[in-house]
């Protein structure tokens, strides 16, 4: 037994997430535990909510779709130990292998699951103090329900000591009516729960071995077992199958859009408004109704997103203006202004006060601060100057079937519009381009290019191919007021 004398700094043994067992439930081919809330899998919750505590060890136990699991621990927590649980017998067997990789461990283990999101690492902090506090060798998270279903009951002593667990399915009538309920959140003592665990048999309903039975077994050798009661029920709950996901991903986006509206951060639609936990805002952006901020997105002070806005990895810039628009891996410029209905796709950046308008789409586009492409453009694999103007209609034809090849235009210029650059092509600054013009060739500076047929009236064509049509009668009105007979 270890009992430390000198507690506080003493820093945490090893944090154990059991992330093993199958998630049926989900009825998903992709492991519970990568099932997504505000962004993030719901294992990188629990190792988060580890890593807080600052464990020397932190072990994920894994079974089920474990090569899933392993990949995406491989990506977002390389540092944290995997234990291989072959066979999901319990919570108890689960500790067990989580405790194979950690040999002749001593002092303080917690042991959380990967399919609770929202317990934090304070609440863990909390749950260490009461149990260094108390000095006992198992501390467990318990909360009060108004509806215990399915969740193993604490069983507490005359004197209010927690002398078990029994699981719903093993309970009795007077066992059922108690409402305080195993969050399945620990902390123990390594040595004790070691030794416990080998005196532990699958005695139960289910066969398995029960890590609450170690409680039982610890209480019975006289050794103090306390608990931690927590108000913020949300924190002990896990996610079984897509309605609670569903739930618990409107729960954790109301605390994000709470935390940014006490921040500066104005949110007109609270229920049609996704921010990430990723996310990053500043006071006096607006948010608009459909809106969805991912990744690491960012929006500087006083810019307006939305409506029906999407934006994946983008950085906004102070006071833009984005509407309507669906943007990854971009760079808005400050008082930039995107939409409505606009594309942005990876490697786009618009200078200050720049504009991207309505059925815009631009790729690999650098554009200047200050130019504009306010209509119905592709602006694939281009460099636009500053001050520049992209007419109407304008294509940045950066494909030839084989390869892709950047265009640019320099500062100041004018493409007329409904002009097609054919890449590569460089028009210089301050250079025109005629409306309707198809450039294949470079334009120098101050120079206008046109490129396209000229223009020939043939002089009385519809009062010859279209007599006696609306057309022709419409003509001969317009003649007759010109040139009055
Ligand atoms: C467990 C607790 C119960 C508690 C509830 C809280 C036991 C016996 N019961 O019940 O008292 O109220 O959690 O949610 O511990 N796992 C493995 N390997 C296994 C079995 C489970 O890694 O062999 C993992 C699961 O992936 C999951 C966690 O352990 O993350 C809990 O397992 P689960 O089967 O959901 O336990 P419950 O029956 O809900
Ligand atoms: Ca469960």
């Amino acid at each position: 037994m270890s009992v430390h004398s000198d507690r506080a700094p003493s820093p945490v043994a090893a944090v154990v997430i059991l992330a093993a067992g199958e998630g049926k439930r989900m009825k998903s081919s992709r492991s519970k535990l990568l099932h997504e809330i505000a962004g993030h899998s719901m294992l990188s919750y629990a190792v988060t909510a580890a890593t807080t505590v600052q464990p020397e060890h932190i072990v994920v136990v894994v079974g089920h779709l474990r090569d899933q699991v392993e990949a995406h621990l491989a990506e977002i927590a390389p540092h944290v130990l995997i234990a291989v649980q072959d066979q999901q017998l319990g919570t108890g067997d689960a500790v067990h292998a989580a405790l194979g990789q950690l040999a002749d461990l001593t002092g303080d283990v917690i042991v959380t699951m990967g399919d609770v999101p929202m317990l934090t690492g304070e609440t863990l902090v909390a749950l260490l103090e009461e149990h260094r506090a108390r000095q006992a060798a198992v501390t467990v998270l318990t909360a009060q329900v108004p509806d215990p279903t399915g969740y193993g009951r604490i069983l507490r002593d005359g004197d209010g000591m927690v002398s078990g667990i029994v699981e719903h399915r093993d309970a009795d009538d007077s066992q059922l009516e108690i409402t305080e309920i195993n969050s399945g959140i620990y902390v123990f003592d390594a040595v004790t729960l070691r030794a416990a665990l080998t005196e532990i048999a699958p005695m139960n309903d289910q066969g398995e071995i029960y890590l609450t039975d170690v409680l039982t077994v610890v209480r019975g050798a006289g050794r103090p077992v306390g608990a931690l009661l927590i108000e913020d029920l949300w924190q002990t709950e896990g996610v079984n199958d897509r309605i609670q996901l569903c739930r618990m991903n409107a729960e954790v986006n109301r605390r994000i859009l709470d935390r940014w509206m006490l921040e500066g951060v104005t949110v007109v639609d609270p229920a049609t408004t996704w921010v990430h936990a990723s996310v990053d805002l500043a006071p006096d952006v607006i948010l608009l109704p459909g809106t969805s901020l991912e990744g690491a997105t960012s929006i500087a002070a006083g810019a307006r997103i939305g409506p029906d806005t999407t934006l994946i990895d983008v950085e906004v810039g102070e006071s833009a203006v984005v509407t309507r628009t669906h943007g990854s891996l971009s760079v808005i410029g400050s008082g930039a202004s995107v939409g409505p209905y606009a594309y942005l796709r990876p490697g786009t950046t618009l200078g200050a006060g720049g504009k991207i308008g309505t059925f815009v789409e631009a790729k690999n586009a650098r554009i200047g601060a200050g130019a504009k492409a306010p209509h119905l453009s592709y602006l694939g694999d281009a460099v636009i100057g500053e001050g520049a103007n992209i007419g109407a209609g304008v294509i940045f034809a950066n494909y030839d079937g084989l390869r892709k090849s950047t265009s640019s235009v320099g500062a100041y210029s004018f493409v007329g519009s409904n002009s097609v650059l054919a890449a590569p092509v460089e028009v210089a600054d301050g250079a025109y381009i005629a409306a309707g013009s198809t450039i294949t060739g470079n334009v120098g500076p101050g120079d206008l290019a046109v490129s396209r047929s000229r223009q020939r009236n043939v002089a009385g064509w519809v009062a010859r191919k279209r007599a006696g049509t609306k057309t022709a009668k419409a003509a001969e009105a317009a003649q007759e007021q010109e040139e009055p007979s």
